[in-house]
């Protein structure tokens, strides 16, 4: 058996990850890339991804979804009405793969059973023809074949069904906003590390814009004692 290579999650701003496997799947999580003021000057993405996951509508999690798709060869995986928003970026029919799924449903993505869960957030596309019904905002558990699972949250507050991804899936990593404004602050991800009983917090969604004021510091100020808050630059790796 070839050795499998190591779990690397990349944070490449904003609420932007590259999650690369042990089993040799990559995945591209919420990519924002042209408009990210926080995208690693320079970085390069692998030229074959995997998967494109899109947790909401937001232009902030969607922008560089289709380029991403078209360049890299990637197959978009999002809530159902989102799948079908980006498939008709194409400009063919067939020229962006996507797979559309629902909140509690898994699909196989290589070496990773990807499960939508909720978020407590809004949703919604906005293009020149204005605003689209993209489906409801979610989240991610990623439960890694040789490895540990993970829970990309998306942009949501701390809810108390936290407690059931918890028992349901056990995330050991999670990957948790934390700017306010749009999404909880450190305050509130506080309490969602305990709901989810995650060991070693990832912080999302601070720093990209004024308004996202919480901080990686803050947030491991609020923490149980043993949770590991990460205290990572755009472009570092976990
Ligand atoms: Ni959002
Ligand atoms: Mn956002």
């Amino acid at each position: 058996m070839a050795s499998s290579q190591k779990l690397k999650i990349t944070w490449l701003g904003h609420a932007t990850v590259l999650v690369e496997t042990p089993g040799g799947s990559r995945l591209l999580i919420d990519p924002f890339i042209a408009h990210n003021p926080k995208y690693p000057t320079g970085f390069e993405l692998p030229a074959k991804i995997d998967y494109v996951l899109l947790t909401h509508g937001h232009g902030d999690h969607i922008s560089d979804a289709a380029p991403v798709a078209k360049k890299h060869g990637a197959t978009v995986v999002a809530i159902y009405e989102l799948a079908d928003y980006v498939a008709k970026q194409g400009p063919n029919p067939d020229s962006i793969k996507t797979v559309g799924m629902n909140i509690g449903g898994t699909v196989e993505l290589g070496d990773v059973a990807a499960t939508m869960v909720e978020a407590k957030h809004s949703s919604g596309a906005q293009d020149a023809d204005g605003t689209h019904y993209v489906g409801v905002a979610g989240g991610f558990v990623l439960t890694l074949k040789d490895g540990p699972v993970l829970y990309h949250a998306g942009d949501t507050t701390v809810f108390s069904d936290m407690k059931l991804i918890a028992e349901l899936y056990k995330p050991k990593i999670a990957m948790l906003p934390i700017g306010g404004h749009f999404t909880m602050g450190p305050k509130e991800a506080a309490l969602a590390a305990k709901f989810l009983g995650a060991r070693t917090i990832l912080p999302l969604h601070w720093g990209t814009f004024p308004p996202l004021t919480g901080t990686p510091a803050q947030l491991a100020a609020l923490v149980d004692k043993g949770v590991k808050v990460v205290d990572w630059k755009p472009g570092e790796s976990f």
